[in-house]
């Protein structure tokens, strides 16, 4: 038996999964890691502390596993996205990442626009400068750090920093990349003319592959401390959200998975570049050579439910414990006794703002038609079929932009739900599914490294190969009529409440 492992570099932890070359997982192993919030808006982490999670887990999972070193094929990277690693002359970290979620940088996007342009911005990168992406923040450390920025030799995203440790090389892969609002999206290859605009040296940057592609070899440092061979191969990769792609086979066009983890994201293979020009969801290129991908990403998707279980769920918490069963699986229950539109109530899910399609931080939640006669069960079901209207939104953008969806996965949290995931399959009028591995992203990449090591000649022809159906959910007819209705409010709901939500905002 011949073996790939993947290594998924995410928020909370990286989890390293070997798996055989059929995806069947062999050994894991996670390591967690603490995020730092020195500010309000803020978020860092230490890129030393993915590093030594990579290679703790690797270590862990080539002992617990047992196997041959040499029947390991190859290693896939996969991570958190947008997050600015910088290196001085020595390779040595300057100062801690600012990672995906951080939102300091709303200047620095405006300073982005101004020097690129707004249209060309779109045209070149396919996106409005965003402060998640990594672009604005590499300017921040410019503006504000002007010393770390004169000393920084390389700059890298989370995952290729950690292949850098693991390889020695400096590479990067277009699915990541295409979030740091550098590269030209269309062309695949670095922008000159936006590396010129905001003058950064494109020295800095690392060359980039195909996620396919091997970037580099196992070193003998960190052979000798995880038992890996000296040379195992390590392929390009992929961002978090391209490599669950590969991992839940959403690798040709009409498919796309739906992700409700905390926040929600509905993503769409493309196998021509589709751009939004309103900039409502992200267009990057996809881990499958030469296509894309486009996404919706909404803020309070699972997050909302976990609010209202923390906050008003303690019956069903205490319950839940007796009975030796998740909280949520009780809510799930309670929910299914409700009728669609729970009983004229309906609740909007901005409890962090709104990415898709609103791009409004101002935006907060609402509970809409409450009337005495309302439980706490019609309140529970009105904050799932809010959330399946925010992601029914980004839908909905996709098959604006002429992106049709035939096949829906389902992936998170919430994804386990089947009450949620008959919602989604109502609400888009098409079959939702789950697979049977729950790997996602470290499944993806590994797949990557099997395809670049010849065990399958295509990432499409892996994905047949391993990814299998576990079930599928079909639309009733009669359901996505009635939902129909409510969602026709829940849309007028927002832009009725637009200039209330700034208002609010505003308020000292
Ligand atoms: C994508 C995004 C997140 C991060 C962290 O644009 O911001 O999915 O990759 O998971």
């Amino acid at each position: 038996m011949k073996y790939v492992i993947g290594i998924d570099l995410g928020t909370s932890g990286t989890k390293t999964v070997l798996f055989d070359t059929l995806g069947n997982v062999v050994a894991s192993h996670t390591v967690e890691y603490p995020m730092y919030q020195p500010q309000n808006g803020w978020a860092e982490q230490d890129p030393r502390d993915w590093a030594n999670a990579a290679l703790e887990t690797l270590k862990k999972v080539v002992s617990e596993s047992g196997v041959d070193n040499s029947d390991i094929l190859g290693i896939g990277i996969s991570g958190q996205m947008h997050g600015l690693v910088m290196l001085d002359e020595n390779g040595d970290v300057i100062r801690n990442s600012i990672i995906w979620c951080d939102q300091r940088t709303a200047k620095e996007c405006e300073e982005i626009t101004q020097r690129v342009g707004a249209k060309r911005l779109i045209e070149i990168t396919a996106n409005p400068a965003l402060p998640g992406f990594t672009a604005s923040k590499i300017l921040w450390v410019r503006n504000n750090e002007p010393q770390n920025y004169s000393r920084c030799r390389k700059i890298l995203l989370p995952k290729d920093y950690v292949r850098y440790i693991l390889t020695g090389e400096f590479a990067t892969e277009v699915s990541d990349a295409a979030g740091m609002q550098l590269l030209d999206i269309g062309k695949r290859c670095w922008s000159d003319e936006v590396l010129e605009k905001l003058d950064i040296d494109k020295s800095l940057l690392a060359k980039c592959y195909e996620s396919v592609e091997v970037t580099g070899g196992i070193n003998k440092k960190t052979a000798d401390y995880t038992g890996l061979k000296e040379g195992t191969i390590v392929v390009g990769g992929a961002g978090d959200n391209a490599a669950a792609a590969i991992g839940t086979g959403v690798v040709e066009d009409k498919k796309a998975f739906t992700t409700i983890g905390t926040s929600g994201v509905v993503y769409a293979h493309a196998s021509k570049i589709a751009i939004d020009p309103k900039g409502r969801v992200h267009t990057f290129c996809s881990a499958v050579p030469g296509e894309w991908l486009v996404m919706g990403v909404t803020q309070g998707a699972g997050l909302s439910l976990k609010w209202f279980r923390d906050n008003f769920c303690n019956a069903e918490i205490e319950t839940a414990k007796q009975m030796n069963v998740d909280p949520y699986y009780l809510m799930d229950k309670e929910v299914d006794t409700v009728m669609i539109g729970a009983n004229k109530l309906l609740y909007l899910p901005y409890l962090m703002g709104e990415r898709t399609p609103h791009l409004n931080s101002d935006a907060r939640g609402v509970f809409f038609g409450l009337s005495a006669m309302h439980t706490k069960k019609d309140m529970l079901r009105a904050v799932m079929e809010g959330v399946s209207y925010s992601l029914k939104d980004c839908v909905s953008v996709l098959n604006e932009m002429g992106l049709e969806i035939s096949d829906m996965m389902a992936c998170g949290g919430g994804g386990t739900s089947s009450v949620w995931r008959q919602m989604l399959a109502d609400l888009y009028a098409c079959p939702v599914k789950t697979i049977t591995s729950k790997e996602g992203p470290a499944l993806g990449v590994a797949l990557l490294a099997a395809v670049a090591a010849g065990v399958y000649p295509s990432v499409q022809e892996a994905c047949a190969a391993v990814v299998k159906v576990k079930n599928e959910q079909q639309p009733v007819a009669e359901n996505t009529e009635q939902y129909k209705k409510y969602y026709e409010i829940y849309k007028r709901l927002y832009l009725s409440l637009k200039d209330d939500f700034s208002a609010l905002g505003s308020l000292k």
